[in-house]
């Protein structure tokens, strides 16, 4: 197995979830971030979804404030977006899928279907000085279409793989692993992330070209019970191998 060098960014959507329930003042998005951030994680990622569900705009703008880590916007590829992330100017921007009616981010991006829209939002935030990421299906020709579009990172999804069990879930991970040497061989940096708790994430933080994981709604379902500091930690020595 590989030396622990996977990072971890931190996905805070779900402190806003909890927020918007009850158009609270509270939990305090802001205090969030100072959490997770004095617990290691390195780097804290939002989602600001076109219906607004959990994250706010005001959010996105205190949160470029406040990170000292680094900022990781999640997007649908709208021009409604596109002119938000100018204008926040995120560390890294990850194109998403976005579909009104889901639970959440059900699948990859299409960017064959969609390759002349990512290609101009990949070219405007590269521009911008963003750091662009695409979050795909780990398939090899999925990822050559992403290194054809110009953008340095892909987000390998591993939704299919945290809802697989068994032999199922041995051929996903199989799968992941192959695309994300796929990527690096591509020039392109892996990052993976969904679905991914303690009991599920050893064996894609061992993967060894993945960089980084981005973690959210199983941290602040841990942080239920032993606060969002405590959760942190605990999904770092998850992905070392400790404490599954
Ligand atoms: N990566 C991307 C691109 C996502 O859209 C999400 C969900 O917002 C995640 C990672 C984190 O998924 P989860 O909340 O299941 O950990």
């Amino acid at each position: 197995m590989k030396q622990y060098t996977t990072t971890l960014g931190v996905n805070i959507d779900h402190v806003a979830t909890l927020r918007q329930a009850r158009r609270t003042p509270y939990p305090d998005f802001a205090g969030a971030i100072e959490a997770v951030e004095r617990a290691g994680a390195d780097g804290v990622t939002m989602h600001l979804r076109e219906d607004r569900r959990h994250v706010q705009d005001a959010d996105v703008y205190a949160a470029r404030e406040k990170i000292t880590t680094h900022l990781n916007l999640e997007m649908a590829p709208t021009d409604e977006m596109l002119n938000i992330a100018l204008d926040v100017r995120p560390d890294y921007c990850c194109l998403v899928p976005e579909k009104r009616e889901e639970l959440t981010t059900e699948g990859g991006l299409d960017v064959a279907a969609h390759a002349g829209r990512i290609g101009d939002i990949c070219a405007a935030l590269g521009e911008a000085g963003v750091l662009v990421s695409l979050f795909i299906e780990p398939a090899p020709q999925v990822i050559d279409r992403a290194a054809a579009l110009g953008a340095p990172i892909v987000e390998l999804h591993t939704g299919e793989y945290a809802l697989a069990e068994g032999g199922g879930q041995r051929r996903q991970l199989r799968r992941i692993e192959a695309a994300a040497a796929h990527a690096a061989s591509a020039g392109l940096q892996p990052n993976a992330g969904h679905g991914l708790h303690r009991g599920n994430v050893r064996a894609i933080a061992a993967i060894a070209a993945v960089a980084e994981l981005n973690i959210g709604h199983s941290i602040v379902a841990d942080a239920v019970f032993c606060g969002l500091e405590e959760a942190v930690r605990r999904m770092r020595a998850a992905m070392r191998g400790n404490g599954g």
